[in-house]
């Protein structure tokens, strides 16, 4: 044997036993961290999710656009609002279920349409849409998730919503709203604010832009999460699966993300938005919307519900936050059409203060993506029993029994600022 044999024969078993013991203390650790945190709001999970999620998903996540200006605000703005504290009314028998476009939900709680939810958690449209169907509120599925349309459909039984972007390939598009429809979704939710994707910083230093630069410290950040990898190595869900196999010439993760990034129709107006209204034919859902004459157009097009959004602040860094504009948008255009918010919702409270300015719905994004990325899907479930438990405390010291009586009344007004930010 010469010297290198040597050292070879003396190196292997040596750096198989740390690797062992680092995989093994890994797991541990995440075991233990797991069943001893207390996991009592939304905050927890995020953090739980920080030390389970590769870095560059979890900063996907976790991100605005430029300043993140607006991705702050949309959750700073709601600590602004003050809720009229009530005492001594009966706060016995609550109610907290709804509707939403006509669906009944167990809260006015909806999953937000997020891309790569596949990424945070092996399976995670899946698991999400299943932790969503058990209590009883809506999921949506993203154009942009790692699970399929169909794969989503085959695991689970209540309807779900598909969120769709506008594209450049029409006939893609259009084969896309046709797999919605056979997979039996009961809405589509049209995303009008991406016509060009904002730029994260984050994922341009994280090298999670279009084409995708993978390194070795992309390597170190995926397996350094040995129990994500784990689990990713069970599942086949692992690229666009809304995408891959549906379109020619598109076969591995680079040509996948670059044709993606080209995909965004930057054309797209309101005679499109009737062109795919017509070609659905169902409940129709227009997301985006973040100024009241757009709330107006949209009222027009005949579609079941808008939703306030400014994509989670990853678009228009600068923009108001959705709660400081859902007020004018709900004097706008409230009496016309159904009034959705998302943004910065991370506690029952959030959705408690978007109610009383007139929503009739609200949609969770990061919040699900953090119990997902620390739990899986009871993960999901934990979080929307937080956010139910939130809310529902909240509603009764308020001085309400029923979800339906939340109004401007139950938020604190002074001469000078009125209800809206
Ligand atoms: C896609 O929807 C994104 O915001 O990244």
């Amino acid at each position: 044997m010469n010297q290198h044999e040597e050292t070879l024969v003396f190196f292997y078993p040596l750096a198989n036993i740390v690797i062992r013991f680092f995989v093994i203390m890994h797991i541990i650790h995440h075991i233990v961290l797991g069943k001893l945190m207390h996991i009592l709001e939304i905050k927890d999970l995020e953090a739980l999710a920080r030390k389970k999620v590769p870095k560059m998903f979890f900063d996907y996540n976790n991100s605005g656009s430029w300043t993140e200006r607006t991705y702050k605000d949309n959750m700073h703005d709601f600590q602004k609002i003050k809720f009229r504290q009530r005492v001594a009314v009966d706060m016995s028998n609550r109610n907290l279920k709804t509707k939403m476009i006509g669906e009944d939900v167990e809260m006015p709680v909806a999953i937000a349409p997020t891309g790569l939810t596949g990424m945070q958690h092996a399976d995670g449209e899946i698991l999400a849409a299943q932790a969503a169907e058990e209590f009883g509120i809506p999921f949506t599925l993203s154009t942009l998730s790692v699970c399929s349309i169909e794969a989503v459909a085959k695991k689970t039984s209540r309807p779900f919503w598909f969120q769709l972007y506008v594209m450049r390939d029409k006939k893609f598009m259009a084969r896309l709203i046709d797999r919605a429809k056979a997979a039996n979704c009961s809405a589509l939710v049209l995303t009008l604010d991406l016509q060009i994707l904002g730029q994260r910083h984050i994922d341009v230093r994280n090298g999670l832009s279009t084409p995708p630069k993978f390194n070795l410290k992309h390597i170190y950040q995926v397996l350094s999460k040995p129990m994500w990898c784990l689990k990713m190595l069970k599942t086949k869900n692992h690229f666009f699966g809304n995408v891959v196999g549906h379109v020619d010439g598109v076969s591995d993760v680079r040509s996948l993300t670059a044709w993606i990034g080209e995909q965004f129709d930057p054309s797209l107006d309101w005679n499109e938005v009737d062109w795919i209204r017509k070609r659905w034919g169902g409940k129709l859902i227009i997301k985006g919307i973040l100024d009241p004459e757009d709330a107006l157009l949209a009222a027009r097009t005949g579609a079941d519900a808008i939703i306030v959004s400014n994509h989670g602040g990853r678009q228009l860094d600068g923009a108001s936050s959705t709660i400081s504009i859902l007020p004018e948008i709900v004097a706008e255009a409230g009496d016309q059409i159904e009034i959705h918010m998302d943004g910065g919702i991370r506690s029952g409270q959030d959705v408690a203060k978007a109610m009383c300015l007139g929503a009739k719905g609200t949609y969770i994004g990061r919040s699900f993506i953090y119990g997902l990325g620390a739990m899986g899907k009871a993960g999901v479930s934990k979080t929307l029993e937080i956010i139910k438990k939130e809310l529902d405390m909240t509603m009764a010291l308020c001085g309400r029994r029923d979800i339906h009586e939340l109004n401007e009344d139950n938020i604190y007004k002074t001469k000078e600022t009125g209800v809206s930010l």
